[in-house]
């Protein structure tokens, strides 16, 4: 019966690559304010894509929050929902699973716009592959979802599940307003399993499952001097220098062997099982080609007796994004900046929370600070590690289908990327999590160029149709 639905996807692949398009036109930047009203669009978007593949209740949810003492408020991108809740029972009467579909429609930013071969916002072919900002990262992947549904609701007129689907437009700054929604309205998205296509695959034709992703603190550190910017030749040597005071504030959070020295940093950290790591050491992975071909340095760095898989998936690290202050001008100007600031974050992983890192990295940069200089650190955003349960019948469900797609077993892996939601989806509706992704290792994901291999896009599809049939089929799926 998917039987039909995978054929219909065939036929119709093309017009849902040319929508894709369309999507990926909208430039739904979402830390951008300039692009505040493109984000809008681009739900306005994903629902029409919705109700016309045949869900119902397809609507945006508001999100965004008042300001109150101690928190700014902030105005929120909308959230778009939708749901197909009439799957026929099963033999014995009892309910069909209901599946929660998860995607995010906002972007990174595409700068640097004169390195992309083609510009960001205008989709273009090369290869077999879709070049685009949001083309893998989350707009294709996402519109999978949407596709995978239409074709089965057009092919056989119903589904074999229940569907739910949340689509959200804040994942790339922190996905503040969809956990507020998940919290206060987790009733509302009552589902057995979820499903999450924002991943990558392992390697070109292996099917893969993420199991698990860092969780995050994105910081900002502002340093103050001087009361005003001064002249460097009058007050150099007598005045303190911000830029200099964060420079070294920040080359003593990690040292050169790749450890943090935030006290108590590491404290609680939860290894990979034996089990885990064996299953790593025999995914086909070669660090030097890792090197040349997807970093392009000299060195790959980090900590000393971890391979990179383990230091990408199972440790956490810091980085700094950017360092702004003083002159950065065409010349030279003479100045001692009385400000400058640094946006810094932490990748975390399974036994660290947030916000008792946060505190211990606040308390330890206002320590080590510089005389004569202030710091302040603020959250920009956290989101929680995860490991998720690989033993529920979901996940089965997910192998098996895509070994219908690429007549392969499915490989297991961790995410080094975060994505906030997926632990409250864990955690606070308590829903088993798929995350079944099609990106590939070099998609350039938030870097120029990015791309989707649309052979993917296709597969990715038929997978989630595959999916869907196994999750409603009884036997199918072993209950
Ligand atoms: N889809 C990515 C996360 C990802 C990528 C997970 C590859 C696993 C493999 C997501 O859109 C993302 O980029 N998230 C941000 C987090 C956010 C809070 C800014 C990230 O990881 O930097
Ligand atoms: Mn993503
Ligand atoms: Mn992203």
């Amino acid at each position: 019966m998917s039987q039909k639905a995978v054929v219909f996807a065939g036929e119709q692949g093309q017009r849902f690559v040319s929508e894709l398009k369309d999507l990926l036109r909208i430039p739904s930047v979402s830390t951008a304010p300039e692009h505040f009203g493109d984000v809008r669009r681009a739900a306005e978007f994903v629902a029409a894509g919705l109700r016309s593949a045949g869900l119902e209740n397809v609507r945006l949810i508001e999100t965004g929050t008042e300001p109150s003492p101690g928190r700014p408020g902030h105005q929120g991108h909308p959230l778009v929902y939708g749901e197909w809740l009439h799957a026929e029972p099963l033999p014995d009467g009892s309910p069909r699973p209901t599946v929660l579909f998860y995607g995010h429609y906002d972007v990174q930013p595409a700068e640097p716009l004169e390195e992309w071969m083609s510009p960001p916002f205008e989709p273009t072919e090369r290869d077999g592959n879709l070049y685009a900002r949001g083309a893998v990262d989350d707009k294709g992947q996402m519109w999978m979802h949407v596709k995978a549904l239409e074709s089965l609701l057009k092919a056989d007129g119903r589904l074999p599940v229940n569907v739910r689907v949340l689509m959200e437009g804040e994942e790339e700054v922190g996905g503040e307003g969809i956990a507020a929604f998940v919290r206060e309205h987790g009733d509302q998205l009552k589902a057995d399993v979820a499903l999450v296509s924002d991943t990558e695959m392992f390697a070109p034709e292996l099917p893969t499952l993420c199991v698990g992703l860092r969780g995050m603190i994105y910081t900002e550190l502002e340093a103050q001097g001087a009361a005003t910017d001064l002249h460097s030749g009058i007050y150099g040597g007598a005045a303190p220098n911000p830029l200099v005071a964060l420079a070294q504030i920040i080359t003593q959070l990690k040292g050169s062997d790749g450890r943090i020295n935030i006290p108590g940093f590491y404290d609680g950290i939860e290894e990979p099982t034996p089990a885990e790591l064996d299953a790593w050491r025999s995914l086909p992975f070669d660090e030097e080609e890792y090197r040349w071909r997807e970093v392009g340095s000299t060195e790959l760095t980090g900590e000393e007796g971890y391979s990179v898989l383990e230091r990408t998936w199972a440790r956490p690290t810091m980085d700094v994004h950017g360092i702004s202050g003083g002159f950065t001008g065409v010349g030279a100007k003479t100045v001692i900046p009385a400000r400058a600031s640094a946006k810094i974050s932490f990748r975390l992983v399974p036994g660290m929370k947030p916000e008792e890192t946060f505190s211990r990295y606040r308390r330890f940069v206002e320590q080590i600070c510089p005389r004569g200089v202030q710091v302040k650190a603020t959250l920009i955003h956290s989101g929680d590690p995860i490991v998720v349960s690989t033993d529920n019948r979901y996940v089965h469900a997910a192998t098996e289908a895509m070994k219908e797609v690429f007549g392969k077993p499915t490989v297991f892996v961790r995410g080094g990327g975060s994505i906030p939601i997926v632990g409250d989806f864990v955690r606070e509706l308590k829903t088993p999590t798929v995350m079944m992704g099609f990106g590939l290792p070099d998609d350039n994901l938030h870097a120029p160029n990015e791309k989707f291999h649309l052979a993917n896009f296709h597969r990715g599809i038929e997978s989630i149709v595959w999916f869907l049939d196994k999750v409603g089929d009884p036997v199918k799926a072993g209950i």
